[in-house]
């Protein structure tokens, strides 16, 4: 069944929603799907951008083909090489083998690494400002290192104002009725799974985020076409705030997210019992999380979106509980920077779990660890109250 959907003047959505698929990258939880967008712009040379992913393929090459309506693309350009866009590239060039791929030097040689016997078709090589004329359109070369591979690069269209934005701009969950964003309450719908998808895919590069944002500064943007989730044609400028927002690490929220690890329940109690007095002191949110139970993609989004984080953590064989660990490995690798943290630990006969998670966190940029820390020995008890009491009150302070 083909999927058509007008993006832009003279443009196509011709991509795919996958909402099967369990992980991606095998990695991130997928409650709500994901899409994989590409797009042809039909001129007097037609160009498609990108491909998609191969669980998508008998839709994405039916919809192509009723796209171009028997004729053939003139130019396939190559935003980005990852396989969820690239999967199909050589399918399609079989199919077309008179398209000329267009992209950058580095991309071409993820071609060659990604697949042997690689039809030979033409390729363009681009590079920063170059310009490709498709008659009434003319495309505009932006190269956008490490946002979030190093081949990838952006698109702009100056007869539409569209920004072809690969990943970036993107989100986690699949557009059902629609394709553009202001079809939805994108707040509702889509912000936590967009800021999940920045801050875990992308999170690492936010200097980079910013280089290209300061480029697409001089563009009249009236629309932004990202290879994931909906496409954006209205309240452009509060979504590019966003990004703006998530690449300078600033918090959006001043909740408090609290995480716990907890092996039978008893650190949880106390991490309860610190929420309740967090949120009497503060007025603020406390959102509570079981690291245990929570994916640590989610618990990433969460630590991107506030200021303020309190870890409630066991001490395990001498050291971190493993999933409070993992979740800290994970802030180190994105770089997380910017935040307040709170410390409490547990350990029956040696805690130890605080000082070691404070010599962690405190390898983060611009990241304050709290002096007082909270310890409880296997249980909160009675007699904790005035240590639980001067703990939420220097969170609340912070
Ligand atoms: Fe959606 Fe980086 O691939």
């Amino acid at each position: 069944m083909i999927n058509l959907q007008q993006a832009a003047r003279d443009t196509w959505w011709i991509g795919g929603c996958d909402r099967r698929l369990a992980l991606f990258e095998n990695l991130f939880p997928l409650p709500d799907g994901v899409s994989y967008n590409s797009y042809v712009i039909r001129d007097e040379k037609t160009a498609l951008f990108d491909t998609a992913d191969i669980s998508v393929a008998d839709q994405y090459l039916d919809t192509l083909r009723a796209c171009l309506g028997g004729g053939a693309p003139d130019y396939l350009v190559i935003l980005h090489m990852e396989p969820d866009h690239a999967a199909l590239l050589r399918q399609v060039t079989s199919m077309y083998p008179g398209v000329t791929l267009v992209s950058c030097a580095k991309s071409f040689a993820l071609l060659d690494q990604f697949f042997d016997d690689f039809p030979a078709v033409q390729r363009l090589t681009v590079k920063e400002g170059d310009t490709l004329s498709l008659g009434a359109h003319t495309l505009h070369f932006i190269m956008a290192p490490m946002v979030h591979w190093p081949e990838v690069m952006m698109a702009y269209d100056d007869a539409t104002g569209a920004l072809f934005s690969a990943d970036a701009f993107g989100t986690f969950g699949a557009p059902d009725s629609g394709i553009f964003a202001d079809q939805y309450d994108f707040d509702r719908r889509f912000l936590s799974e967009a800021r999940r998808y920045y801050a875990n895919i992308v999170g690492k590069y936010g200097q980079q985020v910013q280089a290209v944002l300061k480029k697409a500064a001089s563009l009249d943007i009236r629309a932004i076409l990202p290879l994931h989730g909906p496409v954006w044609r209205k309240d452009i400028a509060l979504f590019v705030d966003r990004y703006r927002q998530w690449s300078t690490c600033t918090p959006e929220s001043d909740d408090i997210v609290l995480i716990y690890g907890s092996l039978y329940g008893h650190t949880a109690s106390a991490a309860d019992a610190a929420a309740v007095m967090l949120r009497e002191k503060t007025g603020k949110n406390v959102c509570v999380y079981d690291v245990s139970k929570t994916d640590v993609s989610d618990l990433v989004g969460e630590i991107w979106r506030v200021g303020r984080i309190v870890l409630f953590c066991p001490t395990y064989n001498n050291g971190i509980y493993p999933p409070v660990r993992a979740l800290v490995d994970d802030l180190q690798a994105l770089m997380l920077r910017g935040r307040t943290f709170a410390l409490a630990q547990n350990g029956s006969w040696a805690p130890a779990s605080a000082k070691l998670l404070r010599e962690e966190l405190e390898k983060l940029k611009d990241v304050t660890v709290l002096d007082e820390v909270l310890t409880i020995r296997s249980a909160l008890h009675a007699g904790d109250l005035p240590a639980l009491e001067a703990f939420t009150d220097a969170v609340a302070a912070s």
